[in-house]
Parts: structure tokens; C-alpha cells; sequence
């Protein structure tokens, strides 16, 4: 298992080494390693299982810094990341060759993160190179939201986690970009695109695809639990796995169910906010993973705010 705490040092040490450290942020946890090292950068994609042509994101302390390893930020992006950086919100910008090809799957753009979390912040400051970071689950499985949950996965093949508490946001970053001067969405995540309509008005969200060439990764069955996972009426769900006899756990926004155990119901939010419904979602799905039934049973939330993106993880875990 993975050696967990907090010293930045140990974790800079590591890195520098060319080994992964697991790194908290305030989307989802990251298995970061070296974005400059081409052997660290491999390692990250054996270590996760990720498959060559999913490209990562690079974590950065600045905007200044952005601008060792991407050629230009275009204006309407730069608006974007001086209002929501640090903070959930990926851009993809020309890359510098500085980046080995294996970083960026052959593609000729980067996809570029300023996290808000204050210890990844202060790694990230202290160190001479920008980190490459996916999140530290294995390929197509729940993101972590906690430490535990990148040990319990990846404890055996990396050296060291800096533990960061639970992650605020709980959902991976929203990924952007531009297009003939359009502003484009390619990943739903922890920033609402309302509030990025707000910046620079109307934007595009193309992100259903699991052919879509900006975004390779946007795999439809991605982060998904080892269960059936079956999204539908809690209400009706419940009615016909009972009468069918099958063992199942439920997953509801904030309706608890009488005729369910105690212990095999989660709700996200039991004061129905979409915010903390977030924050949860992920851990929620790991430990229904764990228990001793069958199926998992969900619904969808209220298609606003944070609930868009919960909406787009909670079809992708119930299409395998
Ligand atoms: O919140 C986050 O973004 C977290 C934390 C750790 O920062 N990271 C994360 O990384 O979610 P990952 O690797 O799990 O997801 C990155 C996504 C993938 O779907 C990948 O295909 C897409 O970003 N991506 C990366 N580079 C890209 C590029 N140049 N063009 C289009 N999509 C890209
Ligand atoms: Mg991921």
C-alpha cells in the first residue's frame, strides 16, 4: 500500500524521481507524475490501465506558467481561465513541443488545469515542471473523491499519496474549448456551464460522443461501477426488482425508501442540493459497489446547475 500524509516535500521528492504521487484537488483526485518525463508520463498510463490514445490534462500554478508548455491562450479562453482558475475548469490550448506526444495522445492541442485545492497548489508551485495528472482511478472505473479511494485501487503501484481530505467539488473538471471562434464543451463537469455562458455567452456542449475526436476519453461507459447500474422511476424500480426477487441497493437524489433497508440506500442530497449531491455522487457509487447485491438503482437529478454534470456521469455508469 501507499504511504498517505501530507508532506508536500516527500511528494515533490517523489516526483522529481520521475515516480507518481497520488494529488488531491478540489475536482477529483489525480495521479500525477512529471508532464516533461516521457517515462513518467508512460508510467501514468500503465499505472491507470488507460489505453495510449486518451490524452492527459496538465496541472500548472500560474497563468503565467501555462505559457511553458501552450503556445497561446486565445482571448475568449483567457477570459475564462482568469475568472474560474484556479478551479474546476480544463481549457485546451495549442501545445508547445516541449510536451512529449504521448502527453497529449498525438493531438496538437493540451488540456490545461489550475486546481484550487491549497496543498496541490503549493506542490504545484514548489515544483520546476507541470504535472500530468488523470484521475487516479483505473481506466473506465469511479473517479476518488477521497484518498483512501486512490489507495485502495492504485496503494500497490504508486509510492505516496498527499492526503487532501474529501475533494470539495467531487466532480472532474469541466473541459472547453474553442472552435471557429466558437466556445465549445467537451467534458460536463465541476464548473456549470451557466456560469461560463455568463462570461462569454452562448456555448456549445458536445460531449455525448464516445467517438468524439477533441475529447478521446469521453468513452460512454466511463466512470462506471462494476454492477448493473439501472437509472430510471426509484419508485417503479424498486416495485419490479422486488417482485422480481433480485438483490438490489438505491442511489436517489434525496428520497429515502421505506420498503428499503436502511443500509442499502444512499441519498445524495437530503436536502436536494445539487452542489452536495456532487460532492458525493462518486463516493456514494463506491460504497453501493461494495455492498452485497446485485443491481444498483438510480435516478436523474434536476437537469440545472451541478445536476447536468451528475446527470452525464450517472448515464455513462448505467450504459455498460
Ligand atoms: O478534474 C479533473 O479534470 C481531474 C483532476 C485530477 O484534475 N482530471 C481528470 O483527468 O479528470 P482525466 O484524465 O480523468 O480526464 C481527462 C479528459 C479525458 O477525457 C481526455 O480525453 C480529455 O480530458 N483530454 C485531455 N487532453 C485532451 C485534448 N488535447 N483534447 C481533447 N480532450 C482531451
Ligand atoms: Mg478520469
Amino acid at each position: 500500500m501507499a504511504e498517505i500524509g501530507q508532506d508536500i516535500a516527500k511528494a515533490k521528492a517523489f516526483l522529481e524521481k520521475g515516480e507518481l504521487v497520488g494529488i488531491p484537488t478540489e475536482t477529483v483526485y489525480g495521479l500525477g507524475g512529471n508532464a516533461l518525463n516521457p517515462d513518467a508520463v508512460a508510467k501514468i498510463f500503465a499505472t491507470k490501465n488507460r489505453p495510449e490514445f486518451d490524452p492527459l490534462i496538465i496541472h500548472t500554478s500560474s497563468i503565467e506558467r501555462v505559457l511553458e508548455f501552450a503556445v497561446e491562450i486565445p482571448e475568449v479562453l483567457r477570459l475564462l481561465g482568469e475568472k474560474f482558475w484556479p478551479g474546476p475548469l480544463t481549457l485546451l490550448l495549442p501545445k508547445k513541443n516541449i510536451l512529449p506526444d504521448l502527453v497529449t495522445s498525438g493531438l496538437d492541442t493540451v488540456a490545461v488545469r489550475i486546481p484550487g485545492h491549497a496543498l496541490s497548489r503549493e506542490l504545484l508551485s514548489g515544483l520546476d515542471f507541470p504535472l500530468a495528472a488523470p484521475s487516479a482511478n483505473p481506466f473506465g472505473y469511479i473517479s476518488p473523491t477521497k484518498a483512501s479511494h486512490v489507495n485502495d485501487q492504485l496503494g500497490d503501484k504508486i509510492p505516496y499519496i498527499l492526503d487532501g481530505g474529501t475533494c470539495e467539488v467531487g466532480l472532474e473538471s469541466t473541459i472547453v474549448g474553442v472552435e471557429r471562434d466558437k466556445v465549445v464543451v467537451y467534458r460536463l463537469g465541476g464548473l456549470d456551464v451557466k456560469e461560463i455562458e455568463d462570461v462569454v455567452g452562448d456555448v456549445r456542449v458536445m460531449t455525448h460522443s464516445s467517438s468524439n475526436p477533441k475529447s478521446p476519453g469521453m468513452l460512454k461507459n466511463h466512470y462506471a461501477p462494476t454492477k448493473p447500474f439501472v437509472l430510471g422511476n426509484l419508485k417503479t424500480l424498486i416495485k419490479e426488482y422486488q417482485l422480481k426477487g433480485v438483490t438490489f441497493a438505491v442511489l436517489s437524489f434525496r428520497d429515502v425508501f421505506k420498503t428499503v433497508p436502511i443500509g442499502q440506500q444512499i441519498q445524495l442530497s437530503p436536502s436536494a442540493n445539487l452542489n452536495e449531491a456532487a460532492k458525493n455522487l462518486f463516493a456514494a457509487m463506491r460504497a453501493l459497489d461494495t455492498m452485497d447485491v446485485s443491481v444498483i438503482l438510480s435516478e436523474l437529478l434536476p437537469e440545472q446547475g451541478l445536476g447536468r454534470a451528475v446527470n452525464d456521469r450517472l448515464r455513462r455508469a448505467s450504459a455498460n
